[in-house]
């Protein structure tokens, strides 16, 4: 039997804002994020009433079918701001900066974020780096435009750091993801995306800083959480991390239904009658009357 999502259900459609994230974590309560690349999922999300939606550039993998996130491209991401924006009134919207899209230079990452915010219609930005990053994303929210933050596994930049592997697995990489955490804080992020990070050193950065965590793969104490939606549906099958809870096997309902439609094709069951447009019968007696002259 299915649980019930009352709950959760948006039916006030109140506007979540950057202030809320901050509200929530004053006040204990966790953050819901997912992400989205279309608008029916996007519609979906917002009615279930999640607090944020990411189009995050995992689209290029779950939905584009390339290896990492490093082709997607800020031309690519546009349109899917654009649908998810078309499909949500509540949720605060988030674009992900792709690769290269904001580590040239402030000016640049400016630019794109700007593109965003003005062409995609999001309300805030995310970007990937600590420390390294900070005066980045100092650059892009002295412009008004919020910035989250996302450290850890930051997969625009696994190949470098020795691929995707957990973060924060001795004291001393824990202390620097505390000191880029609080870099981030320092530059004016309002959250952190915390990306496969040890549950302890996770714990420590939520209690260190003053904006809100948001884990994926970094356990039971951020202040909120996001997955990728292909991993809650079951839909992306090349692997699902550990850390990710399948919540529905979407990849076989589909298959079903797919395989259940090529079977009556064939088999001449669909389509029915009910599927089909008749003429009238004036207009048919005609047809059948030239029909046999
Ligand atoms: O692109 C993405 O989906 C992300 C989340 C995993 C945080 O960056």
């Amino acid at each position: 039997m299915g649980r019930d999502l009352s709950e959760n259900s948006n039916t006030e459609k109140k506007k979540v804002t950057i202030a809320d994230f901050s509200k929530m974590k004053a006040e204990g309560r966790r953050i819901v994020m997912v992400t989205s690349y279309d608008y029916p999922t996007s519609i979906i999300a917002d009615d279930v009433g999640v607090d944020s939606i990411l189009v995050g550039d995992s689209y290029g993998m779950v939905v584009l079918g390339y290896d990492t996130t490093i082709p997607v491209t800020v031309e690519e991401l546009l349109p899917v701001c654009q649908a998810v924006k078309r499909g949500a009134s509540h949720s605060l919207l988030i674009g992900d900066m792709p690769f290269l899209s904001f580590q040239i230079s402030e000016e640049d990452a400016i630019g794109n974020a700007g593109r965003f915010i003005k062409e995609g219609r999001m309300e805030a930005v995310k970007i990937e780096g600590g420390k390294d990053m900070a005066h980045i994303a100092k650059a892009v929210a002295n412009t008004g435009i919020p910035v989250l933050g996302h450290i850890g596994l930051t997969p625009q930049t696994a190949t470098l750091h020795g691929g995707y592997r957990i973060q924060g697995k001795n004291a001393h990489s824990g202390k620097e993801l505390i000191e880029d955490a609080k870099s981030l804080e320092a530059a004016g992020v309002f959250g952190i995306v915390l990306e496969m990070i040890t549950e302890e050193v996770a714990r420590v950065i939520t209690q260190t800083v003053s904006v809100p965590t948001i884990g994926i793969g970094s356990g039971r104490y951020c202040d909120g959480q996001i997955l990728v939606l292909h991993d809650i549906l079951g839909l992306y099958p090349r692997f699902v991390p550990k850390f990710a809870k399948r919540y529905t096997d979407l990849a076989s309902t589909i298959k079903g239904a797919i395989g259940e439609y090529t079977s009556e094709v064939r088999h001449g069951t669909f389509p029915e009658e009910k599927h089909v447009f008749k003429m009238d019968d004036a207009e048919r007696s005609k047809l059948d009357l030239r029909q046999k002259s």
